[in-house]
């Protein structure tokens, strides 16, 4: 197996797109890291997205968007692992050039989720979940996460408030992050009078939905630097799953999934918990910001929570998350989510970040989660040189 860098980064603005289809997102960030990388080519384009046939009557994204940035003939397909697409995509990218089969690979994250109206968003989004067990009792994702933020708050003796570091963090690095949806900085105060969505999940608990695109490139790193002189390497690269249904799983309140893809990603790198500068974890919603910080080994069962409390997760604390707003605020386009995260993890690599730089980043993870914690994708990244 080769090793594999990343050579070019692009991203598109997180927002409601009402003026630029699937296509237009996914070319614009596409065409961004082709131009970032200097390439004109390549061997395989693999797309990242969820719901484009539900919301967007558009599937077969993989030619569609191949022939649209002029890349016509290519190998590319479309992958699909619920709000976990994105990065899914950047494993089979991975993949192929690690196996040696493929040498320029390009990974894009692309979902158009605001032309529907919320129901029809909500019940496709649903079907990340178990349909014929979950589904069918009348579960949106919301709810379902509402339930594991109950269980986890009667089980713990947490308080609802104890949640707020987390969208406090995301915002505050999401007002410096010119292409976030959100950039306003928030209070507790705002925090403690948002609007219900499902008890206890309130608006500022909540990812937002949204239309975006990431792209990278990949390159095998014996020829990165020709490329790119800033390239950032993947050390560490796993998924893992778990059972679809909440229900099915031995213990609702611990992401095994998360747990088990950490793990591998840490011994492919050769490193743990205390290596790592910054985590761009999945906070869909606060609750799984807490379990994902206890997945990945930051914190002991119950306790991250904590960590937003003490303000352990900011661009100054011990683990700083979410550094560029994550999907509570930069934005959740969810088959486009994964590709942000490493997007974001190598700027802050290449000390690129600007106002979000964690001081002296060299070695971020990313960890991108489909479904309620059935399939869990993380990548740990290295600065080269
Ligand atoms: N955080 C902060 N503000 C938000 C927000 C969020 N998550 N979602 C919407 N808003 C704001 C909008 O910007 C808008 O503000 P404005 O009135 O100043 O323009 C206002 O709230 C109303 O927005 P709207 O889109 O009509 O809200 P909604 O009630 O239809 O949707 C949610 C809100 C939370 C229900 C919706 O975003 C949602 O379903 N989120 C979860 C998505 C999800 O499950 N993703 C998969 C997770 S793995």
């Amino acid at each position: 197996m080769r090793d594999v860098s990343i050579i070019g980064i692009g991203q598109t603005e997180v927002g409601e797109h009402w003026g630029k289809s699937l296509r237009h997102l996914a070319g614009d960030a596409v065409l961004a890291a082709m131009r970032d990388a200097g390439v004109e080519r390549a061997d395989a384009l693999y797309v990242g997205n969820m719901l484009s046939g539900e919301l967007n009557g558009q599937e077969h994204l993989g030619a569609l968007i191949a022939d649209f940035v002029g890349l016509r003939g290519i190998e590319a397909v479309k992958v699909e692992a619920a709000c976990g697409s994105g990065a899914a995509a950047v494993r089979m990218g991975y993949l192929a050039v690690a196996s040696g089969l493929l040498d320029v690979v390009i990974v894009v994250g692309v979902e158009k989720m605001t032309d529907q109206k919320g129901p029809v968003t909500t019940a496709s989004l649903a079907m990340a979940a178990d349909a014929e067990y979950e589904v069918v009792n009348g579960v949106s994702f919301v709810s379902l996460n509402a339930l594991l933020m109950q269980r986890y708050m009667h089980e713990y003796g947490v308080r609802h408030e104890d949640f707020a570091g987390f969208p406090i963090n995301a915002h505050k690095n999401a007002a410096t992050n010119p292409y976030a949806m959100f950039r306003k900085p928030i209070s507790l105060e705002t925090f403690k009078r948002a609007r219900m969505v499902a008890a206890p999940i309130n608006l500022m608990d909540s990812s937002p939905v949204a239309d975006g695109a990431a792209a990278v490139v990949l390159a095998p790193s014996d020829v990165a630097r020709k490329f790119q002189p800033l390239s950032v390497r993947i050390i560490g690269s796993a998924n893992a799953t778990d059972a679809l249904a909440v229900h099915d799983r031995r213990d609702p309140l611990f992401l095994s999934a998360a747990a088990l893809s950490a793990q591998k990603a840490y011994r492919q790198a050769g490193i743990g918990p205390n290596d790592v500068d910054f985590f761009e974890l999945h906070d869909a919603f606060s609750i799984t910001a807490a379990l994902s910080l206890e997945a990945a080994g930051f914190a002991e069962r119950g306790r991250g929570v904590y960590l937003a409390k003490d303000g352990e997760i900011t661009l100054g604390g011990r683990i700083p998350i979410c550094t560029f707003g994550g999907l509570k605020a930069r934005g959740h386009p969810v088959g486009a989510t994964g590709v942000y995260q490493v997007v974001e993890a190598v700027l802050q690599l290449r000390h690129q970040a600007g106002p979000n730089q964690v001081k002296n980043a060299r070695i971020g993870m990313t960890q991108n989660i489909g479904g309620s914690g059935a399939t869990v994708i993380t990548h740990i990244l290295a600065a080269e040189g």
